[in-house]
C-alpha cells in the first residue's frame, strides 16, 4: 500500500491493478479509509469486532481511548456530570445544542407527558413468570410498545421520529419499574409527573401504595449522574446494533428493544452486575491476589469484570467520576468505609501496578464503581443493567435521528466463506453412518 503525496488518498495494489481509497479526516480522532472501490475491484476486508471498522459517520460522541477523553457533542463528560441533569443532556445528544431555559422546560415537559403506558402493558407483564429476569421483561416491554403506536412509527417522518424518541425516553423508566415490581410481587406504582426524571423512576421502583415515600434528593441526584454517565458511548455494541436494525426499515420501539438484547451480555451491560458479584465473591482483600491470578491464567476463562475496554487503552473517564460519585454516595450514607468500596479500591490498585495489566492497557471501566453506588441506593443486581438500559436510551435514540435523517443503506457485512465449494445433492438411500 503506498499513500499519495497529499495524503487524501491511499493506493492499493490488488493482482496488479491499482486501487484509489479516499483518505476522510474526522474533526478529531483518527482519519478513515473508505474501502467502497475495494468492493468494484472484487476484494473485501476482514474485521471481526469491528476492531479497525467506523461503520458511520456520527457528530453525536467522541471517545479517544488512548487518552481518556469522552465528549457529547463537543462537551467532556466531567463537565457535564458537574453542570447538567440527564434530561438535559438528553436534549442535548438528540439535537446537538445545549437547551436554552424555555427549550429545556418544553423537552422536560413533553417527556413528563409520555411517563404513562398503556394500561394493557399490565396485562402484558403479568404473563411473566414471578422470577422473569427484569431485563427479560424489559426487552419484550419495549418491544411491544410499537403494537401500541403502530400509526406514529413511520421512520421516515421527523415528527414520528421525534414523537417515538419522546415516548421512549418517558416510558423506559416507567417500564423498568414495572419490570422491579414485577419480580417481587409488588403492585405497579404510576408515575407522579411532579417529580423530576431520577425521582420519578425511583419513586416507581421503591414507593408502595401502603406507605408514605420518602427520597433522599442525594439519591436521586446519583441516579441522575448515574444515567448521564451512561447516556452515550459512540458506536458501541447495542448502539450499531439499534443501528443495524433500523436500516433495515424497522420501527424505533422494535429497535431499541434489540439495542437492549445486546446490552444484556456481560461484556457490555452485564458487567456491572458481574462486577459487584466478583467484588461481594472476593470478599476480604486477602483473596484478591486470588483472583488477580485467576484473571491471568491463559486457561481460566476468568476475567477481571469491570477492567478493560475495547476502545479505552488508558482511564475510562467515566469510571473515574463514578468512583468519587461512589465515595460521595457512601460518605452521604455514614458508610465511607464501605468493604465493597475498599476492596474495589485495592483491587484496582494492585492491577494497574500489574505487568499483565499494564502491558494490555487495561484500566477499570464505567461498571467498575457504578455497582457499588447502585447497591448503595438500594437497587437489587438483577436491575443494574436495567438502569444502564434507562440511561442508554438518549444514546440509541439520538443515533436513530441521527441516521433517519440521513442517506443510510441497510447494514449488511460481507463475509469470508469457509465453507465447502458446490458439490451434488445425496440422495437419503445413498447417505453413509
Ligand atoms: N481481565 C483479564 N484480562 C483481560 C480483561 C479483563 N477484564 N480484559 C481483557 N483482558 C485481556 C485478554 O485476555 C487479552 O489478553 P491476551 O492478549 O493475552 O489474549 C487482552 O486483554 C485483550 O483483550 P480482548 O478480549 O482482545 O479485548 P477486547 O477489546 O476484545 O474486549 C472487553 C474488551 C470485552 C471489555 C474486555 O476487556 C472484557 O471482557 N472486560 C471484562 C468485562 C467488562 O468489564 N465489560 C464492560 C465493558 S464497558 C461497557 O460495555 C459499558
Amino acid at each position: 500500500m503506498s499513500r499519495s503525496p497529499n495524503q487524501q488518498s491511499v493506493h492499493l495494489s490488488v493482482d496488479g491493478k491499482d486501487i484509489e481509497l479516499p483518505v476522510r479526516r474526522s474533526t478529531q480522532g483518527q482519519r478513515v479509509i473508505e474501502i467502497e472501490n475495494l468492493r468494484k475491484a472484487g476484494i473485501f476486508t476482514y474485521d471481526p469486532g469491528f476492531i479497525a471498522t467506523a461503520s458511520c459517520d456520527s457528530s453525536i460522541t467522541f471517545v479517544d481511548g488512548e487518552q481518556g477523553i469522552l465528549t457529547y457533542r463537543g462537551y467532556p463528560i466531567e463537565q457535564l456530570a458537574s453542570h447538567s441533569s440527564h434530561l438535559e443532556t438528553c436534549y442535548l445528544l438528540f439535537h446537538g445544542e445545549l437547551p436554552s431555559a424555555t427549550q429545556l422546560d418544553e423537552f422536560t415537559g413533553s417527556i413528563r407527558h409520555h411517563t404513562l403506558v398503556h394500561e394493557h402493558l399490565v396485562n402484558f407483564f403479568r404473563g411473566f413468570h414471578a422470577d422473569a429476569h427484569p431485563m427479560a421483561m424489559l426487552c419484550s416491554a419495549v418491544g411491544a410498545l410499537s403494537a401500541f403506536y403502530h400509526k406514529t412509527t413511520d421512520i421516515t417522518d421527523a415528527e414520528d421520529r421525534e414523537l417515538s424518541a419522546m415516548r421512549l425516553i418517558a416510558k423506559i423508566p416507567t417500564l423498568a419499574a414495572m419490570s422491579y415490581k414485577h419480580s417481587i410481587g409488588q403492585p405497579y406504582v404510576y408515575p407522579d409527573n411532579s417529580k423530576d426524571y431520577a425521582s420519578n423512576f425511583l419513586y416507581m421502583m421503591f414507593s408502595t401504595p401502603c406507605e408514605s415515600y420518602h427520597l433522599d434528593p442525594a439519591v436521586a441526584h446519583a441516579m441522575d449522574v448515574l444515567l448521564l454517565l451512561h447516556a452515550d458511548h459512540e458506536q458501541n455494541a447495542s448502539t450499531s446494533t439499534v443501528r443495524l436494525a433500523a436500516s433495515s426499515g424497522a420501527n424505533p420501539f422494535a429497535c431499541v428493544s434489540a439495542g437492549i438484547a445486546s446490552l444484556w451480555g456481560p461484556a457490555h451491560g452485564g458487567a456491572n452486575e458481574a462486577a459487584l458479584r466478583m467484588l461481594m465473591e472476593i470478599g476480604d482483600d486477602k483473596h484478591i491476589g486470588k483472583f488477580i491470578a485467576r484473571a491471568k491464567d491463559p486457561d481460566d476463562p476468568f476475567r477481571l469484570m469491570g477492567f478493560g475496554h475495547r476502545i479505552y487503552k488508558n482511564h475510562d473517564p467515566r469510571a473515574r467520576v463514578m468512583q468519587q460519585l461512589c465515595a460521595q454516595v457512601l460518605e452521604a450514607q455514614g458508610s465511607s468505609n464501605s468493604p465493597l468500596l475498599r476492596t474495589a479500591r485495592t483491587l484496582e490498585r494492585i492491577a494497574l501496578e500489574d505487568d499483565y495489566f499494564i502491558k494490555r492497557k487495561l484500566y477499570p471501566n464505567v461498571d467498575f464503581y457504578s455497582g457499588i453506588i447502585l447497591q448503595a441506593l438500594g437497587v437489587p443486581t438483577d436491575m443494574f443493567t436495567v438502569i444502564f438500559a434507562i440511561g442508554r436510551t438518549a444514546g440509541w435514540v439520538a443515533h436513530l435521528n441521527e441516521m433517519l435523517g440521513t442517506d443510510y443503506r441497510i447494514g449488511r457485512p460481507r463475509q469470508l466463506y469457509t465453507g465447502f465449494t458446490e458439490r451434488d445433492f445425496v440422495p437419503l438411500e445413498r447417505r453413509e453412518g
